[in-house]
C-alpha cells in the first residue's frame, strides 16, 4: 500500500489545531484527538504515517510518540512544532520520531513528507493479511558496517535455529567472500565453494548446486566461501545474485553471511534480500559506522524498512545506553544479544551456541532474533525432541 493523505492520522489535544488540520485536502484528512485513536488506527492495521501536533512537542508527551512505535515498528512519525530547537530535534530521534516539522502543518508539507518517506512504507514488511509469495524462500542477509560486530556467530546461530524449525529448508551463504569463515564456525570441510558455482553459472540448476552444498550434520545445508581470498574475484555480483536466486526456490530460507564492506556486492545482495539484519555492536565506533551505513542506504532511497537492528553484546560495559544508539541510528533496536564467554569458546569448538548451550542467555538473544526474522516464538516453531531436521 502506497503512503497517500487516507492512511496518515494527524492527532493533537488542541482543538483549534486539529480544526485548522481538517481544513487540509478538502476536508479528507483524518483527525483524532489522543494518542488512544492512533493506537486504535494502528490495530486496524490501516495507519502508514502519524503527525503528532504540537500538544506532542514536549520530551514528556514525547514518550507516547515511543509508545507508537512500540505498537508498529514500521509506522512513520512527525511531530509538528512550533520552533525545531536542537533539543526538541535530539528527543525527538530518541523517541523514534522520523522528523520534526516546522508549525503551521499545510498540505505542501505533508506532500513533502509524503515523498519523503514513501520508499520506506513502500518497504513495510509484509503482514500476515498481505499475500506471501509461497513460491520463494526468504533471503536474510546479515550485515554490519564495522568487522568483528557479530555477524557470523549471528548468521550461524540464525541459520541453526532455522533449520530447527519443522519442515524448514536453510541454506546458509558465506558471502563474505575474502575471509569467509562460516565452515570453519561449523566445522565444515567444504569439497565445493561458491567458486565451483560461479563457473558453472551458465548451466546451474537445483541439482548441480546442491551437489556443491556442504551439509552440516543439523540437516542446514551450506554454499562456502572461496579457500583463499584471491578467489574472490571469480565471483560476479551478477552471478552472485543468480546463485542466490536459485536457492530461494529451493530452500524456505537463505540467510547470507557478509563482509564489513558497503560496495557494489552488498548493496546489491541488500537489494536482494527480503530482510536485512543489521547487527551493531555496543561500541562507539560501531554505532557511528552503522549510523553512516543506514545514511547512506537511505541517500540511495534504499527501503531501510526492511532493515532490522540487531545490538550484539547489549550487556557490554559501554557507556551507550539504548535509548542513545536508537536515536543516533533513527530507528529501534528490534532484538538484542548479549556478551558471554561461551561465544569464543562455541567460535573455537566449531559448535554454535544454540547447539552447545541451547539454555544460555547468549542463545536467548539468538531466538529473539529469529523470532524477528520469523514472527514466531522458538518454542512455537521448535520441533519437539530438540533434534535438528535434516533436509
Ligand atoms: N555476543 C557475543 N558474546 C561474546 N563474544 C562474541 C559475541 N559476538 C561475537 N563475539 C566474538 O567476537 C568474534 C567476532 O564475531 P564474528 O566473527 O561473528 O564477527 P563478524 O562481524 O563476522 O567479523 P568479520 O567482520 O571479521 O567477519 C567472535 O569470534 C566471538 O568470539
Ligand atoms: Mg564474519
Amino acid at each position: 500500500m502506497s503512503l497517500t493523505e487516507e492512511n496518515l492520522l494527524v492527532i493533537d489535544e488542541d482543538d483549534k489545531f486539529i480544526a485548522d488540520a481538517k481544513r487540509l485536502f478538502d476536508g479528507g484528512l483524518p483527525t483524532g484527538h489522543s494518542i488512544a485513536d492512533a493506537v486504535q488506527a494502528v490495530n486496524a492495521g490501516n495507519l502508514r504515517m502519524v503527525i503528532l501536533g504540537p500538544s506532542y512537542a514536549k520530551e514528556a508527551a514525547l514518550e507516547s510518540a515511543r509508545s507508537l512505535r512500540h505498537q508498529d515498528p514500521s509506522l512513520i512519525s512527525l511531530i509538528v512544532a512550533p520552533e525545531v530547537t536542537a533539543n526538541l530535534l535530539r528527543a525527538a530521534m530518541r523517541a523514534g520520531v522520523s522528523d520534526v516539522i516546522e508549525a503551521p502543518l499545510t498540505e505542501e508539507k505533508i506532500e513533502a513528507a509524503i515523498n519523503q518517506f514513501s520508499s520506506d512504507v513502500m518497504a513495510r514488511p509484509v503482514t500476515s493479511a498481505a499475500p506471501v509469495d509461497t513460491s520463494r524462500g526468504q533471503i536474510v542477509t546479515v550485515m554490519s558496517a564495522k568487522g568483528g560486530s557479530g555477524k557470523t556467530v549471528t548468521a550461524t546461530n540464525l541459520a541453526m535455529l532455522l533449520a530447527r524449525q519443522e519442515d524448514t529448508s536453510v541454506c546458509l551463504v558465506d558471502a563474505d567472500l575474502q575471509f569467509g569463515d562460516v565452515c570453519l564456525v561449523l566445522q565444515l570441510e567444504p569439497k565445493f565453494t561458491v567458486v565451483n558455482a560461479a563457473a558453472e553459472l551458465h548451466r546451474l540448476d537445483s541439482q548441480l548446486i546442491t551437489s556443491i552444498l556442504t551439509e552440516h550434520p543439523s540437516g542446514l545445508k551450506v554454499l562456502a566461501a572461496p579457500l583463499e581470498p584471491a578467489f574472490a574475484d571469480d565471483i560476479t555480483t551478477a552471478g552472485l545474485l543468480q546463485i542466490l536466486e536459485l536457492l530461494s526456490t529451493m530452500f524456505d530460507w537463505v540467510v547470507v553471511d557478509t563482509a564489513s564492506l558497503l560496495d557494489e556486492l552488498l548493496l546489491s545482495l541488500l537489494e536482494k534480500s527480503d530482510q536485512i539484519a543489521m547487527v551493531v555492536d555496543m561500541d562507539l565506533p560501531s554505532v557511528k559506522n552503522a549510523k553512516l551505513a543506514l545514511e547512506t542506504l537511505r541517500l540511495l532511497k534504499f527501503p531501510t524498512g526492511k532493515v532490522k537492528l540487531i545490538l550484539n553484546r547489549s550487556n557490554a560495559r559501554a557507556r551507550l545506553d539504548d535509548k542513545e544508539i536508537e536515536g543516533a541510528l533513527k530507528q529501534q533496536i528490534q532484538a538484542r544479544i548479549p556478551s558471554e564467554g561461551i561465544v569464543a569458546a562455541s567460535v573455537n569448538e566449531g559448535r554454535p551456541v544454540v547447539e552447545s548451550s541451547p539454555k544460555s542467555k547468549v542463545s536467548k538473544g539468538f531466538e529473539e532474533v529469529l523470532e524477528l526474522v520469523t514472527g514466531k516464538t522458538a518454542e512455537a516453531s521448535s520441533s519437539g525432541g530438540g533434534l535438528f531436521r535434516r533436509n
